[in-house]
């Protein structure tokens, strides 16, 4: 393979959406735990929104069974566009367009057995076809002040091609929640990683980099996945077809400088939702006085 065909232009994005929820029961019984929101905004649309703003043209969504509301979120509401305009609601209606993808830039597909995140992304093979892509963990929401974590990933990208993830400092007791990468040589804004490890015990972690749910890959990855074996946790892990791909590819690495909130947790939903809070405008005064009502002062 030629280094120019390993820097084609990045324009799908996968969205693995098909999760359980389980540590948001019960409401995750009824409501996918992507359609909570931070503030007033469902969690898939923080990554959707990272997503565009880092150039993709193609939303590709692996859901499951009772994820339906998911599709339904992306499409247009006429009665409720209708009401918003006959009632002059123009600042609802502007809410209403931007979270809206464009006609025909969404795909849906089901991953239909929970087998991990390797098969989830594997499920997505006939959607992305023969390009690179995105891939982006919504549950993994980031705040930044200078751009998108994909963003960045891109800027990298441009300069390296091949594959790209982002990864972050965690405690070192923490990196066996994670994927875990050990850094190599330094080029431009990344390094090169050879190596990483799927929810190692914090004795065998190469590092306490993890992978923070932002990639870049090849549709090489897809073959690499097709009929791999369990790892970590008995799932077909991700990390496990990555690290067969770093050996034939250019894989890198991008350490991102702002916040992640993991909001498959519920330390982590709270924590975004006090976060993304505290600096708009009509919500930062109440959180900020409750906080200082809380603390005395
Ligand atoms: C997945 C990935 C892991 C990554 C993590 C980020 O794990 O397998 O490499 O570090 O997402 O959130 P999961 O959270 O699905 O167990």
């Amino acid at each position: 393979m030629t280094n120019s065909a390993l820097n084609r232009p990045v324009r799908k994005a996968v969205f693995p959406v098909a999760g359980l929820g389980t540590r948001f029961l019960p409401a995750s019984k009824s409501v996918p735990k992507e359609m909570l929101t931070v503030v007033d905004m469902p969690v898939i649309q923080y990554a959707v929104n990272e997503a565009r703003e880092a150039g993709i043209e193609h939303f590709v969504f692996v859901t499951g069974r009772n994820k339906g509301v998911i599709e339904d979120y992306f499409d247009v509401q006429p009665e409720l566009k209708a009401t918003l305009k006959a009632r002059n609601k123009a600042e609802m209606l502007d809410v209403l367009a931007d979270s809206q993808p464009e006609p025909g830039k969404t795909s849906f597909t089901r991953q239909q057995e929970p087998l991990g995140l390797g098969h989830a992304v594997w499920c997505a093979r006939d959607i992305v076809g023969d390009e690179p892509f995105a891939l982006l963990l919504p549950d993994m929401v980031m705040k930044s002040s200078n751009g998108g974590c994909l963003k960045s990933l891109m800027g990298v990208y441009d300069d390296t091609g091949g594959n790209v993830i982002a990864v972050e400092e965690c405690d070192p007791q923490e990196v066996s929640n994670y994927g875990v990468i050990k850094k190599g040589r330094t080029i431009g804004a990344g390094f090169e990683i050879h190596d990483m490890v799927e929810k190692p015990m914090p004795e065998d972690a190469p590092s306490n980099l993890f992978i923070n749910g932002r990639y870049i890959l090849q549709p090489e990855i897809f073959r690499l996945l097709e009929n791999q074996e369990t790892g970590a946790g008995g799932e077909i892990q991700l990390t496990d077809a990555m690290l067969r791909l770093c050996e034939t590819q250019p894989f890198h690495g991008y350490k991102f400088e702002g916040a992640s909130y993991d909001c498959g947790s519920k330390e982590g939903f709270i924590a975004a939702n006090v976060a993304f809070a505290l600096e708009r405008e009509d919500t930062g005064p109440i959180v900020r006085k409750i906080i200082e009502d809380m603390l005395g002062r």
